[in-house]
């Protein structure tokens, strides 16, 4: 990532939006932006109130905007009722009943569309039977399922009954689910029996049945299970139901939990630097509220776009930007069930062409391996539908940039860069497209009502052309609400002592050019960005060690990576004798496979490398650094007076 870093600093090249977008867009020029930036500065309650008001249904009006008497569980609209579901569905079915809410197209191809009200009504047959089986208002409902029009059912009735879903990336384990699982103290699974992507069917329901046999999943009632492969899988009665058989004979229509702003709509569990992961908990109406703000600033929502987000629902981006913001501005999303390289790395492309899509959201990582993959192939493909292309997830290189611009825009689509996280359950930082000129590598500036900064140790403000830590200073709608189940942890990371407990510290290094443009560097804790996915070194580690046949101890780092992003390496002391040639490489591969196994594919260490021993200070500590250098292939040249074993630098180097 250092070579990009550079690369960004001495960015000079800046892109206006042309005076045809700014003409038609939503915040159209940089005055407009500027003027709600004012409002929000001079009067934030009233800037959110007119907002919450002006575009949520709500059954029983707040009064109150934000509640800050319990710091930092900040609470925002804490008095008034609405109802997610109702939001995104219902409100549509009076004014574009008959409106396709969602394209999926299938990994062969097959593309389903479903109206709004088709949806609505596959929502209320499933939340009708959710509450049949018993699943109550603030009950947990594990989701693991495919990219499919079902787990947007599943997603929105849980809403339309007040059940707080979590969403399993379909990628992550049996132990990593089970232990979701067991966290959220889930009552009720919804599944499917797999998934297909780039021709190959990966099983999910038996890698259920794996996490019962872990033990501690027995508060779950039933196992619901969408059958997409038709492949036979083990079905237990009476726990397990097929979910075209529970949602048979339910009525249309079911009348929507009314909850309170601040209920929980969902937990999304996220990588951290300890070992556990953390289940960020979202709440309804502010979450709701920022979701459809920052479709319609952001991707500059218009009634007749056809939008695409190419996340996996299993992320916050696919929460927010297939789920949630777009079915609550009644947009037509595009859904894709496979990979961008299958049948060829012009697949998003075709479908870009097929679907006429006009706002397209992908990440770093798949513009990177799609150059790689074939640089001139969108060259064959009708784009002339694009109006934007967004990037999230991680930084930007500026050749990347740059390809996108001109190889996919045709230099005639803003860029829209948008810095988030899950905690901030939306676009925080990035231009908005008819009025912030872009820089390649940078998400640019703050959306209006978002205090962003970027400070020193001390939390004061470093200025502008200086790095330092990245703050918000104020909180926001859309802004996680705690850890489940451990509000100190929350307390902790996010607001910590060292401000006092005013700021809301991201976990990421940034720089402020001349012009107040923010660059996001990257993470300052344990945390690795490994193609645009998050993932802590701990949980790596803690993976590793697990394996108590092989491994006696591990370390696991980052190092930059073409197209990853980042790459894991991990080093290994084994329990035996340290493994050499032909030996280590197969030893490697068994560990991979072992992590692979414990979190999932994507958590599987690129190198692994074997040592007799770790760097560690004479207190036992270690050094990390120095294994950042190795893992890099960089010269030490810090101080190593202090290690208790420096020898084994030289081996460990020599460990490729
Ligand atoms: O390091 C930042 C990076 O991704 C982290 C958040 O990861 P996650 O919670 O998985 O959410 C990803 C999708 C919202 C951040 O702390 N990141 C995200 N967007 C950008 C980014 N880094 C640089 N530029 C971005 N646009």
């Amino acid at each position: 990532m250092a070579a990009n870093i550079e690369s960004v600093l001495h960015e000079t090249r800046v892109f206006p939006p042309s005076p045809e977008f700014v003409k038609q867009a939503n915040v159209s020029g940089m005055a407009a932006y500027k003027a709600l930036c004012d409002e929000a500065e001079r009067d934030p309650d009233g800037f959110w109130g007119r907002l919450a008001k002006e575009h949520l249904h709500w059954s029983k009006p707040f009064t109150n905007v934000l509640d800050e008497s319990n710091a930092p569980f900040f609470k925002w609209f804490s008095d008034g009722e609405l109802n997610a579901s109702y939001n995104c569905l219902d409100r549509h079915l009076e004014t574009q009943p008959d409106k396709i809410a969602i394209i999926f197209e299938a990994d062969d191809g097959t593309v389903t569309k479903i109206t709004y009200r088709e949806l609505h009504q596959r929502v209320c047959h499933l939340a009708n039977a959710l509450r049949a089986h018993g699943v109550k208002q603030g009950d947990r409902v594990l989701i693991y399922m495919p990219m499919s029009i079902e787990v947007v059912q599943a997603m929105q009735a849980c809403a339309r009954i007040g059940a707080t879903h979590s969403v399993v990336f379909g990628g992550f384990s049996a132990k990593s689910l089970q232990e979701r699982i067991v966290d959220a103290g889930a009552t009720e699974v919804i599944t499917a029996d797999g998934q297909l992507r780039g021709g190959r069917e990966i099983p999910l329901k038996p890698v259920v049945d794996e996490a019962f046999a872990m033990g501690g999943c027995e508060k779950v009632r039933n196992v619901i299970v969408y059958r997409r492969t038709g492949s036979k899988v083990p079905m237990q009665a009476p726990r397990d139901k097929w979910l075209h058989d529970v949602v048979k004979g339910q009525p249309d229509t079911c009348e929507p939990a009314w909850v309170n702003a601040e209920h929980p709509l969902y937990i999304l569990y996220t990588s951290g630097s300890t070992g556990k992961p953390k289940g960020v908990q979202h709440a309804t109406g502010g979450y709701l509220l920022s979701a459809i703000l920052t479709m319609k600033w952001v991707f500059d929502n218009k009634p007749t776009d056809i939008f695409w987000c190419t996340a996996d629902v299993g992320w916050v981006t696919g929460h927010t930007y297939i789920v949630y913001g777009p079915l609550a501005c009644g947009t037509t999303v595009v859904m894709f069930e496979g990979v961008p390289t299958y049948p060829d790395a012009g697949r998003f492309w075709k479908m870009i062409q097929d679907h006429k899509v006009n706002v397209f959201y992908t990440a770093p990582t798949a513009i990177r391996s799609l150059i790689k993959a074939g640089g001139d192939l969108p060259k064959k493909y009708d784009l002339s539908s694009l109006r934007i292309l967004g990037t999230v997830g991680e930084p930007i290189n500026p050749e990347a940039w740059m390809w996108y611009h001109t190889t996919v825009g045709r230099e005639r689509c803003p860029i829209v860069d948008t810095w988030w996280q899950t905690e901030t359950g939306s676009i925080l930082i990035t231009p908005l497209p008819g009025a912030i000129p872009t820089k390649p590598g940078s998400a640019t500036l703050p959306l209006p009502g978002i205090a962003a900064d970027i400070v020193d140790e001390t939390g004061k403000s470093v200025g502008r052309g200086k790095g330092g830590l990245l703050v918000i200073k104020r909180p926001w709608p859309s802004m996680i609400r705690t850890i489940w189940g451990d509000p100190e942890r929350f307390k902790k990371t996010y607001y910590p002592d060292d401000f006092k407990g005013e700021y809301y510290l991201a976990g990421d290094g940034a720089s402020m050019d001349e012009e107040g443009y923010f660059r996001i560097v990257g993470r300052i804790d344990d945390v690795l960005n490994v193609s645009g996915h998050r993932l802590g070194t701990m949980e790596v580690e803690s993976a590793l060690v697990a394996n108590s046949k092989l491994v006696a101890e591990a370390a696991v780092v980052g190092r930059p990576d073409d197209l990853t992003g980042e790459a894991i390496v991990a080093f290994v002391v084994p329990k035996g004798a340290r493994p050499e040639g032909d030996d280590a490489k197969k030893m490697a591969q068994e560990l991979r496979d072992w992590v692979g196994k414990e979190i999932g594919p994507i958590a599987k260490p690129k190198d692994i490398r074997f040592g007799d021993n770790l760097p560690k200070t004479r207190s036992g500590k270690i050094m990390r650094r120095l294994l950042r250098s190795i893992a890099r292939g960089e010269e030490i040249t810090q101080d190593v007076s202090t290690l208790e074993n420096p020898a084994i630098l030289e081996q460990l180097k020599q460990s490729r």
